[in-house]
């Protein structure tokens, strides 16, 4: 497959594109799953102007799990480097848009179809694309606020890149900063289409892109009377994402049990937050990164994932560590709570799409759990046990669902990895900032401003939308453990260490081996604690880890 690849790479830089597309495509053909031959094969399409060819195979590299190296590919077209050039020209002043985008207007950004792609499928966590992509949404309305009055055709590509763009501030849930003007404009344009859609005039797909760049067009009164109308296909998607789909998890709502009472103050709290916010919105779906794993050979083998479990997901979210679970484990019956209701409506929806039955979502409140007469042979809770008020509550309730001999995944946050977050959120308390998406967007301006100091949470995944960054800096409750407090808690509670999560950073085991040469043990806690002290950044995601419940 490589030597394949190569050969297309080759082609492609002497201009030979339609060698270059032959080559990928015996590339892919051996390997199914390598986002970089879908890549390849999407530029060489794009070169020759087959762009539905190309947008396909763009999605699929996408989907397949490009990550941070979508962003690094979307910045090094030169083109898009041009335009980021101007705006770090003017900085800290903003530039106008007639002197960014010329006479031009967006035109050679809507010509970017791995742009569009990377815009409908994911957030994309970088400062100076926001920066970009937030002109061009400000240019779009400039845009439709002339074909209004002009009634002037828009080229259909630019259509397209309104929708893709709108598809991405739905995504990243309008975390992008807007300027008042442009606030006032936005909302003028909204009224005039709700106008239009009350009295069945007519509405132009710019219009209707635009729009849903700004507001989120389930929210609006009477938006379904758009689904009666014929759009183009990129319009359709749009309305399949920002409409269909939350209608969909309207419904999915009133499927779902109680089947433990939310009556903790601080439950509640925590269930508004992300029933505003439910987190992650997570979009690329993870059976393909697991088909990936197991092409390579990363996956458990096949014979320990046929167990019958009886498996918790407890604080499952919107459902991507459910559904990751429930697809390593096809014969496992899981039962996946939470208390945000809206948390669980995303992940039955999602659920449902990827076509998994093995999962059980309820509403309950960990805390009340200890009423529900199950138990299980693991429990899973990740990133979630420190947003309760006594965190080790509901540890203990948990270990009494675990049958003896049982295993729990655990994910905590770390006090010497979460300093940055501390300060953080005592800058955001000192300058009054609340949790409404007015203030986390100006929040967001001045750590961008001062991104120098601020370089853990620029770099940060969560930073890049709304539900992200409330989880992230404007959490209603956030514990901090340290190691020696995980350990005595296991003491106490009859549970042992296993080992943490493999680390993304292969080093890490390299340098813990190198700090105990002869005697290095991965699970001693007291070790790793000596270790985190020297590297205090090594659990910045989480500490997550194993324990067996010893069996008597
Ligand atoms: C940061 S999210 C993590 C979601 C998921 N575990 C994941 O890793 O994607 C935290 C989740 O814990 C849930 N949660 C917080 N306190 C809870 C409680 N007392 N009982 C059940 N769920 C809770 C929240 O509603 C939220 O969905």
């Amino acid at each position: 497959m490589q030597s394949l690849n190569l050969l297309g790479l080759m082609a492609q830089a002497s201009g030979d594109h339609r060698g270059a597309v032959k080559m990928f495509a015996k590339a892919i053909a051996s390997d199914e799953v390598n986002a970089a031959c879908y890549y390849n094969a999407g530029n060489s399409y794009q070169a020759l102007g087959n762009r539905a060819k190309a947008s396909a195979h763009f999605s699929k590299a996408l989907a397949l799990g490009m990550d941070e190296k979508a962003v690094t590919f979307i910045l090094q077209s030169p083109i898009i480097s041009r335009y980021v050039a101007r705006i770090a020209g003017k900085s800290p002043l903003p530039v106008t848009n007639a002197e960014l985008f010329g006479t031009e207007s967006v035109i050679p950004l809507a010509n970017d179809l791995f742009l569009r792609c990377a815009m409908e499928a994911m957030t994309l966590p970088s400062v100076r694309l926001e920066a970009l992509l937030g002109y061009a949404r400000a240019e779009l309305l400039r845009l439709a606020g002339e074909q209004d009055e002009d009634n002037g055709e828009i080229d259909n590509n630019v259509v397209a890149f309104a929708c893709a763009l709108a598809r991405q501030c739905f995504i990243n849930e309008y975390v992008y900063v807007q300027a008042e003007a442009e606030s006032g404009l936005a909302n003028t344009l909204r009224d005039r289409l709700l106008q239009d859609l009350a009295s069945g005039t007519a509405i132009t797909p710019l219009a209707l892109a635009v729009v849903a760049a700004y507001f989120p067009l389930h929210t609006m009164p009477m938006a379904e009377a758009l689904l009666d109308r014929d759009w183009p296909a990129a319009v359709a998607g749009l309305l399949q994402v920002q409409l269909r789909e939350p209608l969909e998890e309207a419904g999915e709502r009133t499927a779902i049990a109680t089947l433990a009472p939310i009556k903790n103050s601080v439950s509640l709290q925590v269930m508004r937050q992300y029933e505003e916010n439910p987190y992650p919105r997570w979009t690329i779906n993870p059976l393909n990164a697991f088909a990936a794993d197991q092409a390579r050979g990363r996956t458990l083998p096949t014979a320990d994932r046929q167990a019958v479990l009886d498996i918790l997901i407890a604080g499952c979210g919107t459902g991507l560590h459910a559904v990751q679970i429930a697809q390593v484990y096809p014969n496992a019956r899981l039962l996946a709570v939470d208390v945000s209701l809206a948390s669980l409506a995303y992940a039955r929806r999602k659920t449902r799409e990827l076509g998994l039955r093995n999962i059980e979502y309820a509403q309950a409140d960990i805390l009340e759990l200890g009423t529900i007469g199950r138990t299980f042979d693991s429990i899973e809770s990740i990133g979630v046990l420190h947003h309760l008020a006594e965190p080790t509550a509901g540890w203990r309730v948990l270990v009494s669902l675990l049958r003896p001999g049982g295993g729990m995944r655990i994910g905590l946050y770390s006090d010497l990895a979460r300093h940055v977050i501390a300060e953080a959120r005592a800058h955001i308390a000192a300058r009054g900032y609340r949790a409404t998406a007015g203030d986390i967007r100006r929040c967001r301006q001045d750590i961008i401003r001062e991104a120098e100091h601020w370089k853990m949470l620029i770099d940060a995944n969560d930073f890049y939308s709304m539900s992200g960054c409330r989880d992230l800096l404007f959490n209603v409750m956030e514990h901090r453990f340290t190691i020696p407090e995980i350990a005595a808690f296991l003491n106490d509670n009859d549970l042992s260490f296993l080992a943490f999560e493999p680390f993304d950073d292969p080093t890490v085991i390299e340098k813990f081996h190198k700090q105990f040469p002869g005697a290095a043990d991965e699970a001693n806690l007291d070790q790793w604690h000596r270790f985190e002290a020297d590297h205090p950044e090594t659990f910045w995601g989480m500490y997550v880890f194993m324990v067996g419940k010893n069996a008597h």
